[in-house]
């Protein structure tokens, strides 16, 4: 489709993107090449969407870019995508500044390689102070092991009186999600044709509008993204509510 036929409302955008990622693997395997070869493809992807959300004016965007369940691929795969991580925080600091994006994170993130967490400290100090896109990467996440985390922590908070058990509430939940400071997600986009969340943020997720695309990770480019945003502008969002109401 030609960009200019894809009309974007720049007064409704959704507030907060997710994506979710896939398709990189199946990619590089229509190619008869190896999987990182996919991911390594997919890297680009990341970079043409953010600056493409940084230039519409999104204010957040989430990426599912490893979940806790990717520990459990091949050593080898691992290996790559913590180096593919390294050198796109390395090289893409630059653009960051450009666009004005924040980068922020996600997930157990103490978990990730050593360097992979010294790359990432730099980089989120280094565009603390930019006012544009909040880039949120989802590393060593899952949805499960975030709300565990925060009941933890709040049960800890009861049981030394910081918090009475009548004040936990939705307010207090979302504080001690590691998405703290983000808004609810308006728009989930996941590649490759399946429809699943895989524990992506399933707290955050509750009124999402959701969006399915056969197109393969490597494939998505910022036309894929301006249709997934015109699709989420053509639905009517009621939250519980009748279309009256809605309308008045
Ligand atoms: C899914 O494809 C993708 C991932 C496991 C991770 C996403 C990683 C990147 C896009 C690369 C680097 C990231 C950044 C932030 C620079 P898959 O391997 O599950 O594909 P398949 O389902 O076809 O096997």
């Amino acid at each position: 489709m030609n960009q200019g036929e894809i009309k974007i409302d720049k007064e409704m955008l959704p507030e907060h993107i997710a994506i979710i990622m896939d398709g990189n693997g199946r990619w590089a395997k229509q190619r008869s090449r190896p999987r990182v070869f996919g991911h390594r493809e997919g890297a680009k992807s990341v970079r043409k969407v953010v600056e493409a959300a940084a230039r519409l004016g999104v204010k957040n965007l989430t990426l599912y870019a490893f979940s806790m369940e990717n520990w459990n691929r091949p050593k080898q795969e691992v290996k790559t995508l913590m180096k593919l991580l390294v050198s796109a925080l390395k090289n893409e600091l630059p653009l960051m500044r450009k666009n004005n994006i924040r980068l922020n994170s996600i997930g157990h993130t103490h978990a990730m390689p050593g360097n992979v967490q010294n790359e990432l400290k730099e980089v989120i100090a280094a565009t603390s102070d930019n006012t544009g896109l909040i880039l949120t990467l989802a590393l060593s996440y899952g949805a499960r092991q975030e709300i565990q985390h925060a009941i933890r922590e709040i049960s800890h908070k009861v049981k030394n009186n910081i918090i009475s058990v009548e004040n936990v509430d939705e307010d207090i939940i979302n504080k001690h999600l590691y998405t703290q400071n983000l808004p609810d997600v308006d728009l989930l986009i996941r590649t490759s044709g399946e429809v699943r969340i895989s524990n992506f943020l399933l707290w955050q997720i509750a009124y999402a509008e959701l969006y399915f695309t056969d197109e393969l990770w490597p494939d998505f480019t910022e036309t894929s993204l301006h249709k997934a945003i015109a699709d989420f502008q053509q639905r009517e969002r009621r939250f519980g509510k009748t279309s009256e109401q809605i309308a008045k």
